[in-house]
């Protein structure tokens, strides 16, 4: 009935989630309010562990890609669940840090990190740092000499495919502001070149080919490109590459109209080939890292509003006010991306009208959504848009001084705050007048 199994309908006719009361969510913390289930989480997880266990013979580790949502909390659920974790800022980083995640197991990513993000990276011991470019590597490679230690570095690649049209394509993808090009010879340089560089190790290489991808074909042609790549290299330079990073990316339902891959479809098609091509290369089997984001927090997460009015503008819109909108969930505005939604205090009955959900923020773009379903609202309910776990909280902003909302985690039938919400305080902490 709901895009994510872990929301349902109580007698009452309440949206819950994990088993709890929304509009009781609601109440006890304020609207808007980001509620995510640590259960599910937890469950995500384990089922991305159990398909590299069950198709790759265990050798490989899933490392959550935390830009989709990060906060300690999140932080110590990944440790606990043994999942390593790729970050992309020293923000990131310290959130890790600080709640001592074991820094071998973070892969640190960035087109562009500054030297302190390096320094930080060698200082902690990140295991592995996904080198993105040539002035990277020249850097990385002073910083760790200037601090006596050698760091373990990964290539980021551009495999040369587009996994975001429809039907995807194998090439054309040398357009990007990440990575280092296979087509042009760059990448063989690159690698050349690492291998003179002391303090720094190749340990690996790295692709990641888009986001929201429903195709398995894709990430399975992105494998066989890099194991090619793989085998060149030893061909070629003698030298063995241990570990391939092949990304995240893998889709999730927002709307009905999305039907995602089962990750174990995933894993079982990109092992088969990855085993195939290295026995028929004599490439030593590497070992496997994977960096979902999206599919770990997306589907465990809800977004609270309550609803400020209803303005119709007869034979053109609906429009539905709510307390928050693009400053807590900004992927309407930058994607147009759709999700489904429910009047989380009448979710037993029928979706009986379709409305425009507008946010607070001045500016006319400040949507949640247009042409969606939902029950006949009015002032006072309460909205539930679901699936928003990843890339909301995140990217979440204080456009026009709105503090940002709490997160709320619930497990186990209870709830309790991962990160609070932001008061008026916090929105001039830093001025200085
Ligand atoms: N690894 C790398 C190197 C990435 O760049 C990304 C996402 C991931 C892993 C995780 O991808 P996922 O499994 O979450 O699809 N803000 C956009 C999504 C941007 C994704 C950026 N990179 C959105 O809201 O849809």
């Amino acid at each position: 009935m709901f895009v994510s199994k872990n929301l349902s309908v109580n007698e009452n006719g309440h949206l819950t989630i994990g088993g709890i009361d929304t509009t009781q969510l609601a109440k006890k913390y304020g609207t808007p309010l980001y509620v995510m289930d640590e259960d599910l989480i937890r469950e995500n997880c384990r089922s991305f562990k159990d398909s590299i266990d069950r198709y790759y013979g265990g050798e490989g580790l899933v490392c959550y890609a935390s830009k989709a949502f990060c906060c300690k909390a999140m932080c110590r659920i990944m440790m606990e669940e043994g999942i390593g974790l790729d970050v992309v800022s020293e923000g990131e980083l310290f959130t890790a840090s600080s709640v001592g995640f074991p820094m071998d197991k973070v892969c640190f990513h960035g087109n562009n990190k500054t030297d302190e993000e390096l320094s930080l990276a060698i200082r902690y011991g990140v295991g592995r740092i996904i080198v993105d470019n040539i002035y990277e590597l020249e850097r990385l490679g002073r910083l760790a000499g200037e601090a006596g230690k050698k760091v373990g570095i990964m290539y980021r690649i551009k495999p040369g495919i587009d996994a975001h049209t429809h039907d995807f394509i194998r090439t054309g993808q040398i357009d990007s502001k990440f990575g280092f090009a296979l087509e042009t010879g760059e990448a063989f340089e690159a690698v050349k070149k690492a291998l003179e560089i002391e303090n720094v190790e190749l340990v690996g290489l790295h692709c990641h080919i888009g986001s929201q991808i429903f195709d398995i074909d894709p990430f399975v042609l992105a494998a066989e490109v890099m194991i090619n790549f793989i085998a060149k290299i030893r061909d070629e330079l003698g030298f063995e590459v241990k570990e391939l990073n092949l990304g995240g990316g893998f889709g999730i339902k927002y709307t009905d109209d999305d039907t995602p891959v089962p990750y174990d479809k995933y894993m079982e098609n990109v092992s088969v080939k990855v085993k195939e091509l290295c026995k028929e290369k004599n490439v030593s089997l590497p070992f496997i890292l994977i960096e979902p984001g999206r599919s770990i927090a997306a589907p465990a997460g809800i977004t609270l509003y309550t609803v400020g009015g209803v303005k119709n503008i007869p034979n053109i819109r609906t429009y539905v006010s709510v307390d928050g909108g693009m400053c807590d969930n900004p992927r309407y505005a930058l994607y147009k991306s759709k999700y489904d939604v429910v009047a989380a205090n009448k979710a037993s009955e029928p979706k009986s009208e379709t409305v425009t959900i507008a946010g607070k923020c001045c500016e006319s773009g400040d949507l949640i959504g247009e042409g969606m379903p939902i029950q006949k609202v009015e002032e006072g309910d309460i909205i539930a848009v679901l699936a928003t776990g990843a890339y909301n909280y995140s990217m979440s902003s204080n456009y026009n001084r709105i503090p940002k909302p709490a997160v709320v985690m619930v497990k186990g039938g209870e709830s309790r705050i991962a990160v609070m919400r932001e008061n008026l305080e916090d929105i001039v902490r830093n001025d200085v007048d």
